[in-house]
């Protein structure tokens, strides 16, 4: 069955462009971005790498690690490595995992033989410092993501772990919050001492509560 969220995040011994990890040592009590790749050498696959690589120290920052995968191997990912940074001016800067085995994609289900039978979608999987999964995503080979999105969406399973609140539509790092429904007004006005204004019993806004 497809790893669902609260689940585990399996655990695995790869090689990668960093040398062999242990994902879960690698980890440490940090938040992990592990996120998949259809195929070395190709053009979106680029784009990203060098995407994530200029975002990685907004990760650190959020005190999360990023990790890649593609189904090709050590010596492939070594010899595309010089090509991210002429095409996007960023070098790779996190490791990359050779899975050629595919020993990591069908632990994490990044094969979907009914969109290809060889290469992997792109996954992404956000894992807490509890190693659970709190976030899947999946695009298809031909769509590249928005990482700036995974940063954003890590931003609230953050506050939302930490607070009982949840992140309303398109919300972004410092705008207003709801509190969850099952907070009472009453005790809303002792956990939320900034206020709260109500639109309706259920949907109540609440300035964000770690600034
Ligand atoms: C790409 O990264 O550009 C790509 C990879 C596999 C299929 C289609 C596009």
């Amino acid at each position: 069955m497809a790893l669902q969220l609260g689940d585990l995040a399996p655990d695995f011994t790869a090689e990668t462009t960093e040398g062999t990890i242990s994902f879960h040592d690698w980890l440490g009590d940090r938040w992990g971005i592990l996120f998949s790749h259809p195929k070395d050498f190709t053009p979106v696959c680029t784009t990203e790498l060098g995407e994530v690589s200029r975002l990685k120290g907004e990760f650190e920052k959020r005190n999360a690690k990023v990790i890649g995968l593609s189904v090709d191997s050590l010596d492939s990912h070594e010899r595309w490595v010089g090509d991210i940074a002429d095409a996007t001016g960023h070098a790779l800067n996190f490791p990359l995992i050779a899975d050629s085995d595919r020993k990591v994609s069908d632990l994490y289900g990044m094969i979907h033989p009914n969109a290809s039978d060889t290469l992997t979608v792109r996954s992404v999987f956000v894992i807490a410092p509890d190693k659970k999964v709190k976030l899947t995503i999946t695009y298809p080979a031909s769509t590249g993501r928005n990482f700036e999105e995974i940063l954003r969406v890590l931003e609230s399973l953050q506050l939302t772990a930490g607070y009982s609140v949840a992140t309303p539509v398109n919300w972004q790092e410092g705008e207003d919050v709801i509190i969850v429904p099952a907070v009472s007004d009453e005790d809303a006005k002792v956990k939320f001492p900034k206020g709260f204004r109500t639109v309706k019993p259920y949907l109540r806004y609440t300035p964000q509560p770690d600034l």
